[in-house]
């Protein structure tokens, strides 16, 4: 399987940041109302994966207006959310929605290259926003950099899978200079496995009109691979326990 997007990009320069702040600046005021019934579902879908119990620390890549962290406070009451965005316009209006919300906090930063140090969240989500990406290999690496051991990456988007997404690639290139490309699941999958993820969910969906979307939940591992084969290594067959009390 030969991934599109995989060879190496210089993102401060491929990436068309003039016009995706101009995009998103002409867009950012209208962007809730327009796309209203795809958010609930595109976004519901990734707080459905996401299901966190506790006092979680979440990374949303491509935050927009802030609708995925206002989704994801009101339905887990203790996380907390850091959104970055790379148009101003956008992560403009996050702070706006958001404002007196202590849980979530917005920042202006590129996907390919985040203001983070290594390994400070519990989970990284990316809804929407791949398929803006020039150069998703390097993006992924950079999550799953600041991703905790054990955390999880979860990525939503167009899916290539769908017969009538790969007419709407050729359609959407003509018409939209922000966009680049949509992966498939299989393309996704092998992605997040090449940078040691394990899979834990990868499915296919429709929103509403007409989008094919994928789903992918993968989880970092909790020791460096080579611990964690130790590790392995070290317990002894439980079998051998359960049996040498036994009568
Ligand atoms: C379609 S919107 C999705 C926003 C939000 N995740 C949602 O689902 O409503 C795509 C967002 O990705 C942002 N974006 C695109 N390329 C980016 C990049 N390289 N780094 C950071 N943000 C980017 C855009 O500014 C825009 O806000």
């Amino acid at each position: 399987m030969r991934l599109r997007c995989s060879k190496a990009v210089d993102v401060k320069r491929d990436m068309p940041k003039a016009v995706l702040v101009r995009h998103y600046g002409r867009l950012a005021a209208r962007y809730d109302r327009r796309w209203q019934a795809y958010l609930a579902q595109t976004l519901g879908h990734a707080l459905e994966a996401l299901r966190v119990s506790g006092t979680e620390r979440i990374l949303d890549v491509g935050c927009g207006t802030g609708e995925f962290a206002r989704m994801a406070v009101e339905r887990f009451p203790k996380v907390s959310i850091v959104g970055v965005d790379a148009a101003p316009a956008m992560v403009g209006l996050a702070h706006t929605k958001l404002t007196g919300c202590s849980r979530a906090t917005f920042q202006m930063s590129r996907a390919e290259a985040l203001p983070f140090g290594a390994e400070e969240f519990d989970a990284v989500v990316c809804a929407n926003t791949l398929h803006h990406l020039p150069a998703p290999r390097q993006a992924l690496q950079e999550w799953v950099r600041v991703l905790r051991p054990g955390g999880r990456l979860i990525v939503v988007d167009w899916c290539r899978d769908f017969w009538h997404c790969r007419l709407m690639h050729y359609w959407v290139k003509l018409f939209d200079r922000t966009y680049t490309a949509m992966l498939r699941l299989g393309e996704l999958r092998k992605l997040a496995e090449e940078f040691g993820l394990t899979v834990e969910r990868a499915d296919r969906f429709m929103a509403k009109p007409f989008y094919g979307m994928l789903c992918v939940s993968a989880r970092k591992a909790s020791l460096p691979a080579p611990l964690a084969r130790q590790a392995d290594e070290d317990v002894e067959p439980i079998a051998q326990h359960e049996t040498s009390g036994s009568p």
